[in-house]
């Protein structure tokens, strides 16, 4: 355990290419490496520019092997809130994955059993490589909603407030609120052999830095990153220290 690596760009154009360039040499060293990959807003950049390689052929992600990072409870994959659907958009097709090679969580029956199944393969596959994560104001990873300790599995959670609301960026003010989720659990992000945290923007100023140098803690669940073998955190300077 070293402590986390700090990449602070200049802006969001920047923070994305510096990403991609991190994933790009991790899959140059690992062509078929297991990789987490999360949704929401952070990352997209860095997967479009990874896409624009994976087309100009200066970059190979399709050996790659996908593990899903966060699910909503109870939705069907046709919905067009299905992190399963927004995870084979952003990533998994543009980089030409076959969809074999995507662990995916369960989202509506036997939702235990799928999590031990979805551990399983995690533990099959020899652990994981690269877990790709965001952070949420807070202070989650996946649906590792705070409190979440280190010691948590892939299971399913209730949503916070602050998540549900955080979420309406994505969908809309949705009818029919889903309020669980499922997430892969803290100790399977903890023990991935690298961890790339990213961040964007004032809005996470505060909890980045609380995650960063604050006590660790399972109130923040990011702050338990700190205690993987390798974790890099690239952000902006807005998220970093609120200056453009
Ligand atoms: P965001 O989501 O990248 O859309 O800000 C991060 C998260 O909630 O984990």
């Amino acid at each position: 355990m070293a402590p986390p690596s700090i990449l602070v760009q200049r802006d969001y154009d920047d923070l994305s290419h510096a990403g991609a360039d991190f994933v790009a040499s991790i899959v140059a060293a690992r062509p078929d490496a297991t990789v987490l990959v999360a949704t929401g807003e952070t990352p997209m950049g860095l997967y479009a520019e990874l896409a624009l390689r994976q087309k100009a052929g200066t970059f190979d992600g399709s050996r790659l092997r996908v593990f899903q990072l966060d699910e909503y409870a109870g939705i069907a994959d046709q919905d067009r809130r299905s992190l399963y659907g927004w995870t084979l958009r952003a990533f998994v097709d543009p980089l030409r994955i076959p969809h074999e090679r995507v662990v995916r969580l369960p989202s509506r029956s036997d939702i235990p059993g799928g999590c031990a199944a979805y551990d399983r393969s995690v533990a099959d596959a020899g652990g994981i490589d690269l877990a790709i994560l965001g952070i949420g104001v807070n202070g989650h990873v996946g649906f590792n909603e705070p409190p979440s300790d280190r010691w948590t599995t892939t299971r399913e959670v209730e949503l916070t407030p602050e998540t549900i609301r955080a979420n309406t960026r994505y969908w809309g003010q949705e009818e029919r609120i889903v309020r669980r989720g499922v997430t892969v659990g803290m100790t399977t992000l903890i023990s991935a052999r690298r961890v790339l945290l990213v961040a964007s923007g004032t809005g996470k100023r505060d909890i980045v830095r609380r995650a960063m140098l604050g006590p660790v803690s399972a109130e923040v669940p990011a702050s338990l990153l700190r205690e993987a073998d390798d974790v890099t955190l690239l952000v902006d300077r807005l998220a970093w220290n609120g200056m453009a």
